[in-house]
């Protein structure tokens, strides 16, 4: 097993490079299913959701080509099956876009409920929602989700609750039906743009896309293309909130500075000096970090993913902030660990009222989920001290190369091998 030590209390100064948007990425890949060519995909993130997500297409058939560390060529004209098994799906959220991905070009789907990390509840209603409004017959049995259609048709459908993955699986499952889909009330998220742009490139006939009304006339057919991913908002606004919570300085290249405009507006709030650039931010803390309340919304709101890493600079702040979840039902399963190390913490629900410390110790920790790992990672950085870092699994998911990019603007942080002490205890 591996874990990550830090030594913290380096003020972090230089430059990182952000890789391509994970939650991008895990969208356009499946959406490949739909085309009948090869698309050469650029700026891929090396991380291991994506690595899982190449797997699937290739265990159902795809000719995956690697052609570098970033660019990947997949041809899935030799797809047949309509299969998702658990074994493949239970591994990440993203791996329920097969089913729309699937119904678009097979017009039927069997997958297996899919997995990822541990918020709460995490139903798929609206995309069930968007898959019938278009025609397919949905059922669940022995465990899997099944979906089939004998035709798929255009549909009006109103998202009761703003979902991204219900976007993403109802534009997968639209692009090719007959006549035009109306999604309202759709998620406008950057990797929502993205995936539109990818489709729209490959031949389809997407509008909309970004803002809350999206419109797919269906084509009959989508072609091959290459196309280039967009840069990670989530990762780059991690990479600034550890200028911040070091007290250094980093200038945040390959991004694109819209995006990340909620993730600005509250490290500015907090005292730091963020500066615009065309395909870079530089963000400096020359001082403690003030108090200040955020609330998690859907894009263009202070995004959800970006909610553990704030709330670790939050505890390291001058005064009260409070941070309020709106999105998921339970994602500060990290707080215990944050407390671990000295910060005062009080959650009641899905709100964080967050005493700030003046300093953090270490000690040793785990990631809870993937943003929860980023967050340990941060808050080690700032600690006094050496803080060790479990369940790095869960960081490799969608962090590319994070201890590489750290340790080139200063931070001392390493990852090591260690046995499980655990390993061969029979269970009680
Ligand atoms: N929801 C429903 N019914 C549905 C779908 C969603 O009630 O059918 C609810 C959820 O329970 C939640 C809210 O709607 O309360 C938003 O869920 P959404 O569908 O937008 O989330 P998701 O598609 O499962 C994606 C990202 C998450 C990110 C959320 C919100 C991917 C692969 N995952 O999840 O990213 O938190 O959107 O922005 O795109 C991460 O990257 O760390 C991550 C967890």
């Amino acid at each position: 097993m591996e874990k990550i030590i830090v030594n913290g209390g380096n003020a972090l100064s230089g430059e990182i490079c952000i890789s391509g948007a994970k939650n991008a990425a895990v969208a356009i890949i499946p959406a490949v299913l739909l085309c009948d060519g090869v698309c050469r995909i650029e700026n891929v993130p090396s991380i291991s959701d994506v690595n899982v997500i190449i797997r699937i297409l290739y265990e159902l058939g795809a000719s995956v080509k690697v052609i570098n560390s970033t660019t990947v060529e997949i041809d899935p004209t030799h797809i047949h099956s309509h299969v998702l098994s658990a074994s493949m799906a239970s591994k990440m959220r993203a791996s329920s876009y097969f089913i729309g991905a699937m119904l678009g070009r097979f017009k039927k789907a069997r997958v297996a409920p899919p997995g990822g990390c541990d918020f709460g509840v995490r139903p798929i209603d609206q995309h069930i929602k968007g898959f019938e409004a278009l025609g397919a017959t949905v059922t669940i049995d022995g465990g899997m989700v099944n979906a089939h259609a004998v035709e798929l048709t255009g549909s009006s459908i109103y998202l009761d609750k703003v979902s991204v993955g219900a976007t993403v699986n109802i534009m997968l499952a639209a692009v090719k039906a007959r006549g035009l889909t109306v999604i309202e009330n759709a998620a406008r998220e950057p990797h929502i743009v993205d995936l539109a742009n990818f489709l729209n490139s490959m031949g389809a006939n997407i509008m909309g896309a970004g803002t809350d009304v999206i419109k797919i006339r269906g084509v009959s057919e989508l072609h091959g293309t290459t196309y280039s991913i967009i840069p990670d908002q989530i990762e780059a606004g991690t990479y600034m909130i550890a200028a911040a919570i070091t007290g250094g300085d980093l200038t945040i290249t390959n991004v694109i500075p819209k995006h990340l405009e909620s993730i600005s507006a509250k490290l500015i709030e907090a005292g730091a000096v963020v500066q615009e650039y065309d395909e870079a931010v530089r963000v400096i803390m020359r001082r403690r970090p003030k108090c200040c309340n955020v609330l998690t919304m859907p894009h263009p709101g202070f995004p959800t993913d970006m909610q553990p890493q704030m709330t670790t600079l939050l505890a390291l702040c001058e005064g009260v902030s409070v941070m309020t979840e709106g999105v998921w039902d339970n994602r500060f399963k990290y707080v215990d660990q944050l407390t671990l190390m000295g910060a005062k913490i009080k959650v009641d629900g899905k709100v964080a009222i967050i005493n700030g410390v003046e300093a953090l110790s270490a000690a040793p920790v785990k990631a809870t989920d993937l943003r929860a790992g980023a967050a340990m990672v941060l808050a080690g950085l700032a600690a006094e001290g050496t803080t060790e870092i479990e369940n790095v699994e869960f960081i490799d998911r969608g962090y590319d190369n994070i201890v590489e990019k750290l340790s080139a603007v200063g931070a001392d942080i390493r990852r090591v091998t260690y046995i499980d002490p655990n390993l061969g205890r029979s269970a009680v």
